[in-house]
């Protein structure tokens, strides 16, 4: 097999075309062996730390499931009780764990610890979420989009609210790969310019077609398929009311959903708020493939635990 070119999943940025197919293609490959009873101790005897200073279900439940599918094993460790950043200094915990374990998997506030971690630990690391970005996530979601459409060419994808992590990170992805992207924001609410810059620059090679408007409507219209993410993010919580007052426009109901292309699937990273951006209606549609998104997680992030803690 192809040595992956990758050392660490911190935000996508750095990387192409071929090293994000070849994350998708390895993770069809686990899924099969999965259901097919397989096994495949990839990463026998390797142990990944996992640090979460936000809450998480799908994160931490696909990592720990899929690297003890994978023979090894995963470790949580409460980001509260580590007092990464208070207690000890980034680079102080890089250093440590570098010297026992053979990955580090977190999920934290700040891009930049994330970073950190990776210049120093000298194993892998895997960005499980930051305020910036949430890589793995996109990877389940093209995986989904793959499997569902059965192709990534000439699809287009919507996506409607907040310009967050979620939406930086299907930029990044969906340029890349050449799907293309509308995204719908609010004024105010709209991704990092320069990540929708980077994202217009990599779909001049690939293709696809990166829009953003603040016109849900318009963004939605003849989509192959519709995302939306919570208006208020973890660590936004105190915002939560003038969020829902500003993206109350911006609800995926059965009416929004009826504008996208007949065979329209919807997406959504979870958890979902029932009744904010999304309807019952929406979420329990025949056309909503959030469970099959979820379960994809864990097929995603073997591959990238594969790839990138089996080499060396
Ligand atoms: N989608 C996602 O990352 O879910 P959790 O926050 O539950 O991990
Ligand atoms: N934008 C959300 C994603 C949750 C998976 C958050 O950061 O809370």
């Amino acid at each position: 097999e192809k040595p992956f070119s990758q050392k660490n999943l911190v935000n996508l940025i750095g990387y192409d075309r071929d090293d994000i197919l070849q994350i998708l293609a390895l993770a069809l490959r686990l899924k099969t062996e999965k259901k097919a009873g397989i096994p495949h101790p990839l990463l026998a005897g390797r142990v990944m730390a996992m640090i979460f200073t936000k809450p998480s279900t799908r994160t931490r439940v696909s990592f720990e499931t899929g690297l003890f599918q994978l023979g090894g094993h995963a470790m949580y460790i409460s980001g509260g009780e580590m007092g990464l950043g208070t207690r000890e200094t980034v680079y102080d915990v890089a250093n440590v764990l570098g010297r026992m374990v053979d990955g580090i998997m977190i999920r934290t506030f700040a891009q930049a610890d994330v970073e950190g971690l990776a210049r120093h630990a000298g194993v892998p690391v895997i960005n499980g979420l930051t305020d910036d970005f949430h890589p793995c996530q996109v990877l389940a979601d093209m995986l989904t989009l793959y499997e569902q459409k059965g192709t990534l060419e000439n699809l287009r994808l919507a996506y409607v609210g907040d310009g967050n992590n979620m939406a930086n990170s299907l930029l990044l992805i969906t340029s890349k790969l050449g799907v293309s992207l509308t995204l719908a924001c609010p004024a105010g609410y709209e991704p990092k310019a320069e990540i929708l810059e980077l994202a217009k620059e990599a779909a001049k090679a690939s293709g696809a077609r990166i829009e953003l408007t603040d016109d849900p409507r318009a963004a939605v219209s003849h989509a192959d398929a519709v995302y939306t993410d919570t208006w208020a993010s973890m660590g936004q919580e105190a915002e939560q009311e003038k969020r829902a007052r500003i993206f109350a426009p911006y609800q995926v109901n059965g009416e929004l959903m009826a504008l996208a292309a007949k065979d329209a699937i919807f997406l959504h990273c979870l958890p979902a708020h029932r009744g904010l951006e999304v309807t019952d209606e929406v979420m329990d549609s025949p056309g909503s493939r959030v469970f099959e998104e979820a379960e994809n997680r864990l097929h995603a992030q073997k591959a990238v635990m594969a790839l990138l803690m089996g080499q060396g």
